[in-house]
């Protein structure tokens, strides 16, 4: 028979796995994971977090042995969320500046043991806020000057307790030029910041909200600061500014569902560029695994390599420890 194919046969590459391993052109490491950590107060305490099936929100003393844990397996980082209680959520989010407040005390306890293991905190006032919101309010409105200033002192404390890099994921604009000022200015330059650059009002931060309580206090949702969904040049202009005002990193939240925007970023900044697999974007995969709808985890690995081939440098993800097990034994 003639070949009419003329010879161009994409499958040669494709029939051996020795053959798909030498043509393959992105790897998943262990070195791209960075694990969020739900943080209670309590003393041996690991409550599982309903719509988050496999995910646990862990006392100080369980963190510990969670960081123990990730430098077992080679997680660089670890992304460190509050459940505060209720009592202590006011108006104001003053628990966020309580030097004793559950992330600081968290850093100082895993600090402490010395591990080399980079320790991620979330600067915003959400989960420290009785109506749930990242920001300072003045009615309906979120003051956004008055919220800067704030987080810049949150993250100073977060920086005297250990914290390595501070992520702001507020959305409130200036506030990564506050935060690298008020950081210099108290002696922590060394201090990275990994800005929420492009981060979207998003239904997939539903889980989430669960896992830190703040689905009982949100008031309204937070489309005047977090990003339009549709938006993709805003995105740019979000991550210019916040690259200018002394961002070291840049991250693109939910993950999946915004892979264009993570390959806009890295081609325009060629910065650090991450992605943070959202709750929502967990939760859906576990449940329809759980449901025997798809396999969870050649689901889990593929959505991982995606983020890879849309040019992050690495995903914030619940899947961490798991995916760093299955790397480790190498299938
Ligand atoms: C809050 C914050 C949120 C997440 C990280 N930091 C939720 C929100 O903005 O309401 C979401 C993470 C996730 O869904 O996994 N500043």
């Amino acid at each position: 028979m003639d070949n009419i194919l003329g010879g161009r046969r994409m499958r040669r590459n494709r029939r051996t796995s020795w053959s798909r391993r030498l043509v393959r052109e992105n790897h998943l490491s262990v070195d791209d994971l960075i694990w969020p950590v739900f943080i209670v107060s309590g003393t041996g305490v690991r409550e599982p977090v309903p719509s988050m099936p496999g995910v646990e929100r862990v006392s100080i003393d369980e963190a510990v042995r969670d960081t123990e844990r990730a430098q077992a397996l080679g997680i660089p980082a670890l992304a460190l969320f509050p459940n505060t209680d209720p009592d202590l959520r006011d108006p104001h989010g003053s628990e966020a500046l309580n030097e004793n407040n559950l992330i600081c005390s968290a850093c100082r306890a895993i600090k402490q043991e010395g591990f080399d293991v980079g320790l991620i905190t979330d600067v915003a006032l959400d989960p420290y806020t009785s109506h749930g919101h990242d920001g300072l309010m003045e009615g309906d409105a979120i003051l956004n000057d008055e919220t800067v200033v704030q987080l810049a002192n949150q993250a100073v404390l977060q920086a005297q307790s250990g914290a390595d890099v501070i992520a702001p994921s507020d959305m409130m604009d200036g506030r990564v030029a506050g935060i690298r000022k008020a950081l210099d200015e108290n002696g922590f330059r060394d201090q990275q910041i990994m800005a929420y650059s492009a981060k979207y009002a998003s239904a997939f931060y539903g889980p989430f909200r669960d896992a830190v309580g703040t689905n009982a206090t949100l008031v309204g949702d937070k489309r005047t600061y977090q990003m339009d969904p549709p938006n993709t040049d805003e995105a740019i202009r979000e991550t210019e500014l916040d690259l200018e005002e002394g961002a070291d990193m840049i991250m693109v939240k939910p993950g999946m569902p915004y892979l264009d925007i993570i390959r806009r970023l890295k081609d325009a900044f060629a910065a650090p560029t991450y992605a943070y697999q959202v709750s929502g974007e967990y939760a859906m995969i576990m449940a329809a695994g759980q449901n025997g709808w798809i396999d969870k985890d050649r689901a889990m690995m593929e959505s991982l390599i995606s983020f890879k081939r849309a040019g992050a440098d690495g995903i914030l993800t619940y899947f961490a420890p798991k995916v760093a097990e299955i790397l480790k034994r190498g299938v």
